[in-house]
């Protein structure tokens, strides 16, 4: 089997300005690699520079996931890629009973979650090894729906279907992704908004874990996706056993 090496790595990571993406960050880059940390707002991209300590095997990059031609530019300038992860999403204002849904708020969902990872794998699938990966993230949503979530659920359900469907399509690169259950990060605040902390509180009680999870979390399993070449089409559910209550 082919070993795949984090150290000396170059990792790519769309959303690694915030949650997940930026914890994931963190981790490749004390692992060795060189990682790159994509997404919409330079702001937020240097914070999570100056978060990280600026490092020296770090690059920020301002791509947008709604938008081909940024996704085209970046991949032909953006140097040698490894594996590929999305930990993107804009959910902002998706969050709604059907009475209230905007189109253009759901449009961006499906942009930064499913057309989004749809065109990372055009344009940066023909610039990895045959040893690469790209690793996407779904969420428990497709299979714990909740109501004011048909969008995001309906969503991350296509993103999986879409990660076996390229799995066969793009082999030897392995395709797969992460479902996260609910995870403190910033994204809550457009989910809960105030009522973030009681919210997670709650389900922290019906999980069989006893907590949500913790960014760190899904960058461990992320790891083991891009690490292990026996794994491809995969989705790898951790969630703290929501799918059961
Ligand atoms: N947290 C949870 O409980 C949970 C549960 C299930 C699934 N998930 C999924 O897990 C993934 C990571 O979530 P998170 O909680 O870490 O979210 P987060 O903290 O809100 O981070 C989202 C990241 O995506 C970037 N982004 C959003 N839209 C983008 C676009 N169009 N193009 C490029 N970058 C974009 C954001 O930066 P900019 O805004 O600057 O672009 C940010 O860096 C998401 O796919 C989410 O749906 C999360």
């Amino acid at each position: 089997m082919t070993e795949i090496r984090i150290e000396g790595a170059d990792i790519i990571i769309i959303g690694g300005s915030s949650g997940m993406g930026l914890v994931l960050a963190r981790r490749l880059l004390a692992e060795g690699a060189g990682v790159t940390i994509a997404g919409r707002s330079a702001e937020r991209l240097a914070a999570a520079r100056r978060q990280l300590g600026d490092p020296s095997g770090l690059k920020t990059a301002v791509l947008d996931l709604a938008r081909e031609e940024e996704i085209a530019a970046f991949f032909r300038d953006c140097g040698p890629v490894d594996h590929i992860v999305s930990t993107a999403a804009d959910i902002e204002g998706a969050y709604h009973l059907l009475p209230d849904i905007q189109l253009s708020a759901a449009q961006r969902v499906v942009e930064s979650k499913f057309y989004g990872p749809l065109l990372l794998a055009k344009y940066g699938a023909p610039r990895l090894p045959p040893s690469g990966s790209i690793t996407y993230t779904s969420g428990v949503a497709a299979y714990r729906p909740a109501a004011r979530g048909s969008v995001v659920a309906a969503v991350n359900a296509a993103l999986e279907g879409l990660v076996r469907a390229l799995a066969v399509e793009l082999a030897p690169l392995r395709i797969n992704a992460v479902s996260p259950g609910w995870v403190d990060t910033p994204i809550w605040s457009f989910v809960a908004g105030d009522a973030k902390q009681a919210t997670l509180e709650a389900m922290a009680k019906r999980l069989p874990v006893g907590r949500v999870g913790r960014p760190e979390d899904i960058a461990d399993a992320i790891c083991f996706l891009i690490g292990n070449g026996f794994a491809t089409g995969t989705i790898l559910h951790v969630e703290g056993g929501h799918r059961l209550v």
